[in-house]
């Protein structure tokens, strides 16, 4: 066992998204326990955390989920656990891979967090076992990449009982890995008693505040490339939201597949059966379904391009819809003041190459507008949703942004999440 780093700067003022006072607390009907009933002090703590997250040039590009993460562990460590981190870190498959070592993340998690952060080159075993024994009250130890052994993916029973072994609780803070049922997000919650950490709690209580029990009307805006991705989510927000906005080139294969001819924009044409029967069970659920009505158009995706709005049934044959217009985007805001809860998944254009972020970044601010004034319940998520809201300067300003990528689709999709059922269970 070693220390993490040597840098041990003050945290970094963790970006706190909860705006708490917008969401209904719902851990009672979830059903899960929280910190709140954990009695910490002297105890050894399990705490599975995601401390997947981008690295560049062998540093820490995004300190995002380390920033979330810091409540749980300073609130454990204050209160004289003995915190000991388990987490994934890409998909080494089994394998030892020296570049998806967690210890450059564990010297930044130690940085962000402003303590002492101890790193220990195993997850399980006698090393580990003794990394953990050696713990005082309140010191915090990050183990070696889950994924480095075979059994973590399997959710193996014995390597389960192994993590269970290093501790007395387990705490789980890894909203965005609970769609994995592996030995330590699942597994090893059904050997130890399981509580949600700060942030998985604020996660699941966001979620099931705007999709759970929503104040109505409830709109769902999803973008993103394509249809055959989202089928299962779209499939389960018909029956739920009124309103559900499509945008991004998923847009593209609704507006095909009702006979519209789009240029050569980004399509599935083998999707517009599914595109059809989507938009016939919004009808027969009452949701109203909202399509361009005029789009951006280029010959080609780069910033250098010629751009032009067209109405939606005038995309020139050799141009590609790249952005969502803006009579359509005015009209769109014109429509916040009729709702009271939104979920966002996925920008409305190709929001990457600038100008064709245009949409996107107007509707986000006035999404964080009627946030802020106290009129809107606004939860989104995914990555490039989550880096379209920070480019837009409204990150902070929604009343939930979630952390999780896979996880959050899953949710969106109405899916029973494992990591999520066995604190429930
Ligand atoms: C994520 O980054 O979405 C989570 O850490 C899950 O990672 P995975 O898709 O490799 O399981």
């Amino acid at each position: 066992m070693s220390s993490a780093g040597t840098t041990m700067s003050g945290a970094s003022g963790a970006a706190c998204l909860i705006r708490p006072r917008c969401l209904a607390v719902c851990s009672t009907a979830m059903n899960f326990r929280t910190l709140d009933q954990l009695e910490a002090r002297g105890k050894r703590v399990l705490l599975r955390a995601d401390l997947n997250v981008p690295m560049k040039d062998g540093r820490v590009s995004d300190q995002t989920r380390l920033e979330r993460l810091c409540p749980t562990i300073r609130e454990l460590s204050d209160k004289g656990a003995r915190v000991i981190v388990l987490s994934h870190f890409g998909r080494p498959k089994g394998v030892r891979l020296p570049e998806m070592s967690l210890r450059p993340v564990a010297a930044a998690l130690q940085a962000v967090l402003g303590r002492e952060v101890l790193f220990c080159d195993a997850c399980v075993g006698p090393v580990a076992q003794q990394a953990s024994q050696a713990l005082r009250d309140g010191q915090i130890l990050v183990l070696e990449n889950t994924r480095f052994d075979p059994r973590e993916e399997k959710n193996d029973p014995a390597m389960a009982k192994e993590f269970a072994e290093l501790a007395d609780v387990y705490v789980d803070d890894a909203f965005s890995a609970a769609h994995r049922a592996h030995a330590s997000t699942e597994g090893v919650a059904r050997l130890l008693p399981a509580y949600a950490g700060r942030l998985m709690q604020a996660e699941l209580e966001a979620l099931e505040a705007v999709l759970g029990h929503p104040v109505h009307r409830l709109a769902a805006v999803i973008g993103g490339a394509k249809v055959s991705t989202k089928l299962g989510l779209l499939g389960n927000l018909v029956g739920r939201v009124d309103v559900l906005v499509l945008g991004g080139a998923m847009a593209n294969t609704f507006l095909a597949a009702q006979g519209l001819a789009v240029g050569c924009s980004l399509q599935e044409a083998d999707m517009h059966g599914m595109a059809r029967d989507i938009l016939a069970r919004a009808q027969a659920a009452g949701c109203e379904v909202i399509l361009p009505q005029d789009v951006v158009v280029a010959e080609r995706l780069a910033s250098d391009a010629t751009v032009q709005t067209v109405p939606v049934n005038a995309v020139p044959a050799n141009a590609m819809i790249l952005d969502v217009g803006r009579a359509t985007v005015q009209a769109l805001i014109g429509q916040i003041s009729g709702w009271h809860s939104l979920v966002w998944n996925g920008p409305l254009g190709a929001f990457e190459t600038p100008p064709f972020d245009q949409a996107s970044l107007s509707f986000a601010r006035a999404v964080a507008t009627a946030t802020l004034a106290g009129q809107l319940t606004s939860v989104a998520g995914g990555g490039d949703t989550v880096a379209m809201l920070h480019r837009a300067g409204v990150a902070d300003q929604f009343t939930y942004v979630s952390t999780a990528g896979g996880a959050f689709l899953e949710w969106l999709e109405g899916r029973t999440l494992p990591g999520v059922a066995v604190l429930c269970g």
